[in-house]
């Protein structure tokens, strides 16, 4: 998965929002196949600026990874390709077309909320809302519908307990039912926020496992923002930092570097590694989501 497609490792780019624009000339390259295009895109939000002339080509297939600390943006540049929020400047296109709500070629896993233990929802029900969309108290259901919640159950391993109250699920258990809701629809770019966040190891394991396999059976994208680079590390083809002030999209081998990382936070930062994990000291890599968090059961 580590094979970096020529493309994608060409596609070096290293931004400082307005402050300058020392960017290589292969910024835009006109790529009809490409997942996601995002030109010279600015978001402000309430007026204040998030983030600046972001020009990025995401590939097809391509693994990208972002980081950044609290309020870069992280969730903000998904919630554009969702077309939920508008840029200031520039262009966001997704497979070519200008984003808007309900693409059916989009998975969306969200940041994730523990659910009300006593909600009265069955993990089957929220993995066929991937289907209706967000229509609540749908009674008929078709045996062909329940057959495609079946299968993809079955793909995240959840079809046992997809019938218990969602809320009683521990956390790695939601997690693979709202996996499954992102991947009912087929879709062939996957936009997961934190999705790791308060699992336990095995669970990360068998999250990130599942979103890689469905990204390389069905060459799709994947946008997968995260606090921890290193349980994606060797899958990520290139990791994009965003800082407030700057942003840098690179191959995680010239990314994850003392002198790059120092440069984009604009401070000291230590990239220490040991065996096939790394750390980065001195800064918030990724910001933690103050929102608690259950976690019972695994
Ligand atoms: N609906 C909103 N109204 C006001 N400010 C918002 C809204 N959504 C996001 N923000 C602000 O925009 C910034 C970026 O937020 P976000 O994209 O959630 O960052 P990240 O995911 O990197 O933590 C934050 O400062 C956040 O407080
Ligand atoms: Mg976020």
């Amino acid at each position: 998965m580590n094979q970096t497609p020529d493309s994608i490792a060409a596609d070096r780019q290293i931004g400082a929002g307005a402050l300058h624009a020392a960017r290589d000339a292969a910024t835009h390259p006109h790529q009809p196949g490409a997942a996601v295009q995002l030109e010279d895109a600015s978001l402000a939000i309430a007026g204040r600026r998030i983030w600046t002339d972001l020009s990025l080509t995401i590939a097809r297939g391509e693994f990208l990874v972002v980081i950044g600390p609290n309020g870069a943006g992280k969730t903000s540049l998904l919630r554009v390709l969702l077309g939920l929020v508008p840029l200031v400047r520039g262009r966001a296109l997704v497979h070519g077309e200008v984003p808007r709500r309900g693409h059916p070629a989009i998975g969306y896993i969200p940041q994730q909320r523990a659910f009300d233990p006593e909600i009265p929802l069955r993990g089957r029900d929220l993995v066929g809302m991937g289907l209706d969309g967000h229509r609540w108290g749908i009674s008929v259901r078709p045996a062909a519908h329940r057959a495609r919640v079946d299968r993809i159950l079955d793909l995240v391993g959840a079809r046992g307990y997809a019938d218990a109250p969602i809320g009683r699920l521990s956390g790695g258990e939601q997690q693979r039912l709202r996996i499954a809701q992102a991947l009912i629809g087929d879709p062939s770019l996957l936009l997961c926020d934190e999705p790791l966040l308060s699992l336990d190891l095995h669970s990360q394991a068998v999250v990130v496992e599942l979103i890689a396999r469905w990204s390389r059976e069905r060459d799709a994208t994947v946008i997968f923002v995260t606090h921890d680079i290193n349980p994606v590390l060797r899958l990520a083809h290139r990791i994009l930092l965003l800082t407030g002030a700057r942003w840098g999209v690179d191959t995680p081998d010239r990314m994850l570097t003392t002198e790059t990382l120092s440069s984009l936070y604009g401070v000291p930062v230590d990239v220490v590694r040991h065996r096939d994990r790394v750390a980065v000291l001195g800064v918030d890599v990724g910001g933690h989501d103050p929102v608690p968090h259950a976690e019972h059961g695994s």
